[in-house]
């Protein structure tokens, strides 16, 4: 499979991502989309699935947004066309799709939003707009007509009237028709509309950095929980000044050490990092299992070679530090010394796990112990 059109991973990397569109013919020869329609209208219905149908003309209103989850009488109401259904994280729920994730292992784990599916009869689309991520435009049904070009921002002019963002004076630069199999990759903040030509899914494989803010709030979050944030700022060399309501240069310079000291940990910000970025997006999506399971348990099926994968929802990464890994499944963060330190990258690199590998730690206990907490808080299962 020839999914960059070409290019090595390492090309792509250094002459598109975040840098410019790049338009792949038959990224994926002969794709046919594991959904149907009726599938993605049946997702809609479901309370844990986040889905909305965006309408360009909603009873003169336009680009309308409902949420959902529908009832499926709601399908039956939608007009003829211009409507387009979308159902977020369908990698979550459909295992066929979240194995597409596979061929994007290219591009670290947590750097993974989700994949989103979106259905659209004839004329369907969201309007022209940007996104703040990268995203891979699969098409996966149908034919949608996309453009796309420039650079747009919070500045950029938009339509009135819809909760929607949509771009109001936006004219692409390309144009290109894709069919099953082709795909676009977009960088954060291009300009782009996509106009299903018939009856059309197209899945985005989005890949969201953390803002400035996620990061700042979080991390400070992190660390205001720690035993030391309750402490109180000392000053045993208080001198007496010439106005009581001075506050004294060495007062900043103390607080400014205090703070640096603090968000400079890079322990800490590896540890905290780690446990955002696999933070589950939902509660419903990695649940503990109903069966819980015993070391002995996953020993037996690991010697009988069962085939353990994440769970569809689940995000593993790992982080090396001196003397230890920090491994991080679900927001959750374990440590691993010596011996089991390999551990990690075995469990991180692909949603299914290496077996042959794995038996290797299955004699372990403490390695056991922690392979039974993962597929006891559903990060795992056997296939
Ligand atoms: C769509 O698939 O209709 C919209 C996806 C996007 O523009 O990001
Ligand atoms: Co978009």
């Amino acid at each position: 499979m020839d999914m960059l059109g070409g290019l090595t991973a390492s090309e792509f990397l250094r002459d598109y991502w975040q840098k410019k569109p790049l338009v792949i013919r038959q990224a994926f020869p002969g794709f046919q989309c594991p959904v149907s329609p009726d599938e993605l209208a049946g997702l809609a219905c479901e309370e844990a699935v986040e889905s909305r149908i965006i309408i360009e003309d909603d009873a003169g209103k336009p680009w309308q947004l409902h949420n959902g989850p529908f009832s499926p009488d709601r399908f039956n109401e939608l007009p003829e066309q211009d409507w387009t259904l979308l159902i977020q994280g369908l990698d979550h729920w459909v295992p066929e799709i979240a194995d597409l994730l596979e061929q994007f292992r290219f591009i670290p784990n947590w750097r993974l939003d989700d994949i989103m599916a979106s259905y659209a009869p004839k004329g369907g689309s969201v309007g022209p707009h940007f996104d703040m991520y990268d995203v891979f435009l699969l098409q996966a049904q149908g034919h949608r007509r996309w453009t796309f070009g420039g650079h747009c921002d919070h500045t950029s002019p938009r339509v009135d009237g819809t909760p929607l963002r949509i771009l109001s004076s936006w004219d692409g630069e390309e144009t290109v028709t894709l069919a099953p199999g082709d795909m676009l990759y977009l960088p954060p903040g291009i300009g782009h509309h996509g106009i299903a030509e018939d009856d059309c899914i197209t899945l985005s494989v989005g890949f969201r950095a953390p803002t400035l803010d996620d990061l700042l709030t979080g991390f400070t979050d992190y660390l205001s929980q720690h035993a030391k944030a309750s402490e109180h700022l000392n000053d045993p060399d208080l001198k007496v000044q010439d106005n009581p309501g001075t506050i004294a240069p060495d007062v900043i310079d103390r607080l400014s050490s205090v703070i640096q000291e603090q968000l400079g940990d890079r322990r800490n910000l590896s540890l905290w990092f780690g446990q955002f970025a696999t933070a589950p997006k939902s509660l419903d999506i990695v649940v503990p299992n109903e069966e819980p399971a015993n070391p002995q348990d996953l020993a037996e099926a690991i010697r009988a070679g069962e085939q353990l994968r994440w769970n569809e929802g689940s995000r593993f990464a790992y982080h090396e530090l001196d003397n230890e890994t920090a491994l991080f499944v679900d927001g959750e963060q374990f440590l691993l010394k010596g011996d089991a330190r390999p551990l990690a990258p075995l469990l991180c690199a692909a949603a299914r796990i290496s077996m042959a590998d794995l038996a290797e730690f299955a004699g372990d206990q403490a390695l056991l112990g922690l392979l039974t907490t993962l597929y006891n808080q559903g990060s795992v299962y056997f296939e």
